[in-house]
């Protein structure tokens, strides 16, 4: 713990000399050290309990036995269960502890439709309720609760969620409950996701949630380029596949992955107005570096939800295209909590609508009971190195009257219009803090002289 501390915290001090040291790609920083390696000598394969991947036997059974045995044999060091080619249909299934699921080349975990049967689990504490609907929600299709220990890895094989049926009834607004997230883990720690390429997923595609020491890296993941969300959800604000959406949670380092979907591609969250603050668990540590996407909506996003407090996140090396935000940080009236010592940079970014969006007033509300008092706190968000072409608009930053956004540094930003010519300039409303070297040069709230302690030790 100590020591994953340690490194993130060393990757933070790095960052202020990388401005002038060159990182090179893929090589000095990693996110080795988060989660301790663990190698299992004991293997078992999904066909040893009764297994067929011929895409249509119904495989629940074999995964349920394989990890009854892996959670009641406990043999040292844990088991990796072996999960050969072929296309293996199963309901939802939980994993254990001390457990690798590896899917080998051409190995493809699908989930059934069988969506009468989906259980139901109950709503998250700092959510109250389903995200999309009153009540409790269904349970991912890979699922872990108060784990420790566990892998997902293999060689490159697929967990496909089959999700059309779920998006056909989210279009059709006919989902009694909130849709089942592809992989979550809830109150665990050590937990590594990687080599693995996610497909479809009904809803988000990895949430950890009130975890510890989490390591995503390596990561496929594909949706349908016609994916529904066009209509009439706000794109600040849809929740439809969220790459990774990681939820009051610490430790947390996300690299090297390739993103195609239809929503945030990382987005850091804390729960949702009055049940978020009651339950007060933060975001802190989050790291996401090196990663590749293509969204209409935000690339690297903070919120709306976020009402336990998020500090202490750096995204870095993060390329962007066709995509509708490039860095949204959003919140609204009634969340409370906190967004705090923000680092994005090195940032590409080509063919997207708003380059930067800095936002006190996006998303909605979990029912009438929240708090219109409880303003959320927005400070040292510093915003450096992000590049931009094909910039329909640079952006805009806009706090709360009542409770401004401080701290806010813009350094070394260049955003160029659809052709060539500069986008039109941004639109800032109740923020302070600073720019250096920003194009188009941004509104005066960032750009009085005293204020450059904002950008002091970025530039
Ligand atoms: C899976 O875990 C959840 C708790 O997270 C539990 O409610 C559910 O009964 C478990 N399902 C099975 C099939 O064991
Ligand atoms: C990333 O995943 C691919 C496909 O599974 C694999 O070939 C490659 O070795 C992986 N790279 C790392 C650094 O794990
Ligand atoms: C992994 O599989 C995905 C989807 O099939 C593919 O797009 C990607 O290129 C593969 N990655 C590697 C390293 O083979």
């Amino acid at each position: 713990m100590l020591r994953a501390l340690g490194w993130v915290l060393l990757s933070f001090f790095f960052l202020e000399a990388s401005f002038w040291i060159p990182i090179y790609y893929g090589e000095l920083i990693t996110c080795s050290g988060i989660v301790p390696i663990s190698y299992r000598n004991d293997r078992i394969s999904i066909t040893d309990f009764g297994g067929v991947g011929d895409g249509k036997t119904l495989n629940t059974k074999a995964f349920q036995k394989a990890i009854y045995r892996i959670q009641h044999l406990r043999r040292r060091g844990g088991t990796l269960l072996y999960v050969p080619s072929g296309v293996y249909l199963t309901d939802s299934f939980n994993l254990t502890s001390h457990m690798t699921l590896y899917l080998a080349q051409g190995a493809v975990i699908r989930a059934t439709q069988d969506i009468l049967n989906w259980p139901l689990i109950a709503p998250l504490p700092s959510y109250g309720r389903g995200r999309e609907r009153p009540g409790g929600r269904y349970t991912s299709f890979i699922h872990g609760d108060g784990l420790q220990d566990v892998v997902i890895t293999g060689e490159n094989g697929t967990i496909d969620g089959q999700g059309d049926i779920w998006w056909n009834m989210w279009r059709q607004r006919t989902l009694q409950f909130t849709r089942p997230n592809l992989v979550e883990f809830v109150n665990s720690k050590d937990i590594v996701i990687s080599n693995v390429v996610f497909r479809d997923s009904p809803f988000w595609n990895i949430h950890p949630v009130y975890c510890s020491n989490v390591v995503i890296r390596n990561i496929t993941i594909l949706a349908p380029p016609d994916s529904p969300n066009t209509d009439g959800i706000d794109p600040g604000e849809s929740t439809l596949f969220t790459f990774v959406h990681t939820d009051s949670s610490s430790n947390v380092c996300i690299e090297d992955s390739f993103i195609s979907t239809g929503d945030d591609l990382v987005a850091v969250k804390s729960g949702w107005d009055e049940y978020g603050i009651a339950y007060g668990r933060p975001s802190s540590y989050i790291t996401i570096r090196r990663v590749t996407g293509t969204t209409p909506f935000a690339g690297i996003a903070v919120g709306s939800e976020t009402s336990g407090g998020v500090e202490n996140v750096l995204a870095e090396n993060i390329v962007l295209y066709n995509t509708g935000v490039g860095v949204n940080i959003k919140t609204n009236i009634g969340r409370g909590g906190f967004i705090k010592n923000i680092t994005v940079s090195e940032v590409f970014m080509e063919n997207v609508r708003t380059g930067i969006k800095v936002a006190g007033d996006t998303g909605d509300h979990p029912d009438n009971n929240f708090n219109p008092s409880a303003l959320p706190h927005v400070n040292n968000v510093v915003l450096k190195s992000i590049w931009g072409v094909k910039v329909e608009r640079a952006g805009s930053m806009q706090g709360l009257k009542d409770a401004p956004f401080t701290g806010i540094c813009l350094s070394n930003v260049s955003l160029q219009g659809t052709t060539g010519a500069t986008p039109p300039s941004w639109k800032c409303s109740d923020v302070s803090g600073a720019a250096i070297e920003v194009s188009p040069w941004p509104c005066t709230e960032l750009a009085s002289p005293q204020q450059g302690g904002s950008c002091a030790n970025h530039s």
